[in-house]
């Protein structure tokens, strides 16, 4: 058999695995809902939903991965020859695809977004003008597609390349390129007047804020933001060496993930704070209401084309974990060469993109469940598969998975003293799906 490929280093396990966490979710999406359900009350709900769901499911994901030493279906079927227990692993398949389908679209608008910041096409309007921008440009049937196809193009080109000369060294390079940009945005917004108003609605908590939906949108953003139930961290998983330890990788991944989301906060609240606006906007904080105030402050056109370069870089470290998931099933099953594969799934994932993206527009009126496209792969996709593949994912591994494989997994063959073992089987076995089940139960409109 083919030796398998391997991330090369430690540090490039950490990148790619922080790279595919950190991408639109932490700097978009995580901004925005803290921002439309209340602050810190919802980050700190948001922390114990990665401490006590993300976190084991992670753990879990990796151990499948480097025990199953494939692609997320056939990792199941390895360690489980019998029953459906890979459903999970198609379940990660499909929503790997699905999503990728979307996020390729907002991602490509980050990149209309540069430019625009680049052409320094936000100064001088104002917040109606740059709202109908918003609306012209998403809607246009071309651009936004164009856009696409370039994020997907560069996309494709990485994980052609490999899983150590693609995703490892793209993603060494371009996580600590966006952790800088990321630092200087916070500097530039910590120090604006006003600033302390920003900081402290991030991290003053009111739990008069905190009800069962914002239970609900920190559970789904912390797999959403995880990556998890998207096959994305059993493939990377398949990757690690042996002498990693699997914990504490998945402790310093998800440490870093939830970080880089609250230095996202940094960098925002405070700029939207300083010109009074309130932080709800909701998807459009970002596409609306900074293009409106980055003009106003002082380097505001530099940190401008920082911010949207931040996203389009955060977006690419994702895009290629999503593409890696059906490439890695595509090259096992079809048994095809990674370039073929890479470059036939991009075009169909292109193809379903192209109606995702028109959606906003031309293709609006098409109604799916009530709402368009788009949102409705990202409802599907979200509340759905990855929710379902996160719950027989740990169900697996706390109920099903021979305990010694867990426990050899855990300690490197016996190689590392570990404390957390029993904690971990119980978080597994009892915390994590009675949660998720709660959390599913209660999405579908059911409690
Ligand atoms: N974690 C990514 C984010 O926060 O933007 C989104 C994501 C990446 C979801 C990879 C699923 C996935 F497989």
């Amino acid at each position: 058999m083919e030796k398998r490929e391997s991330f090369k280093s430690s540090f490039g396990l950490f990148a790619a695995a922080v790279g595919s966490a950190v991408g639109l979710g932490n700097i978009w999406r995580f901004p925005y809902i803290t921002g439309m359900n209340g602050g810190a009350a919802f980050i700190l709900v948001y922390l114990i939903c990665v401490a006590i769901i993300g976190l084991p499911v992670l753990l879990s994901e990796f151990i499948i991965g480097r025990e199953g030493k494939s692609n997320p279906i056939d990792s199941f079927k390895n360690l489980m020859p019998k029953g459906k227990w890979y459903i999970s692993g198609i379940l990660g398949v499909m929503a790997a695809f699905l999503i990728l389908s979307f996020y390729s679209v907002i991602a490509g608008w980050t990149l209309e977004y540069m430019i625009k910041a680049i052409g320094n096409q936000f100064a001088g309007k104002d917040v109606n003008q740059i709202d109908a921008m918003f609306g012209d440009f998403i809607s246009n049937p071309i651009r936004p597609i164009f856009w696409q196809f370039i994020i997907l193009s560069l996309t494709c080109y990485i994980v052609a390349s490999g899983v150590e000369k693609g995703i490892e060294k793209y993603s060494s390079l371009l996580v600590p390129a966006l952790i800088v940009i990321i630092i200087i945005l916070d500097i530039r917004a910590l120090t604006l007047p006003g600033a302390s108003e920003g900081l402290s609605f991030l991290f003053k908590p009111d739990f008069s804020k905190v009800n069962g939906k914002v239970i609900l949108d920190a559970l789904g953003h912390s797999f959403f933001s995880l990556s998890l139930g998207a096959g994305t961290m059993i493939t990377y998983g398949s990757y690690i060496k042996n002498n990693e330890r699997l914990g504490s990788s998945a402790l310093n991944i998800a440490i870093a993930d939830t970080l880089i989301a609250i230095l996202a906060g940094i960098a925002i609240f405070p700029v939207v704070f300083a010109f009074g606006i309130e932080p709800d906007n909701g998807p459009g904080l970002v596409f609306i209401t900074l293009p409106n105030v980055f003009p106003k402050i002082p380097g505001g056109y530099i940190f401008g084309i920082l911010f949207f370069l931040l996203l389009a870089l955060a977006a690419l470290t994702s895009t290629i974990s999503m593409l890696e998931v059906v490439v890695a099933f595509g090259v096992d099953r079809f048994k095809a060469s990674r370039e073929r594969v890479a470059i036939i799934s991009t075009i169909l994932i292109f193809i379903v993109g192209i109606f995702a993206s028109l959606s906003q527009g031309v293709l609006g009126h098409i109604s799916f469940l009530g709402t368009d496209f788009l949102d409705f792969l990202d409802k599907l996709t979200a509340n759905y598969f990855m929710t379902a593949g996160s719950l027989i994912t740990i169900l697996f591994v706390g109920w099903k998975l021979d305990r010694k494989i867990t426990d050899r997994q855990l300690t490197n063959e016996g190689m590392l003293d570990i404390g957390y073992v029993d904690t971990f089987y119980f978080v597994a076995k009892y915390i994590s799906p009675i949660a998720i089940i709660l959390v599913f139960l209660a999405s579908v409109g059911i409690i």
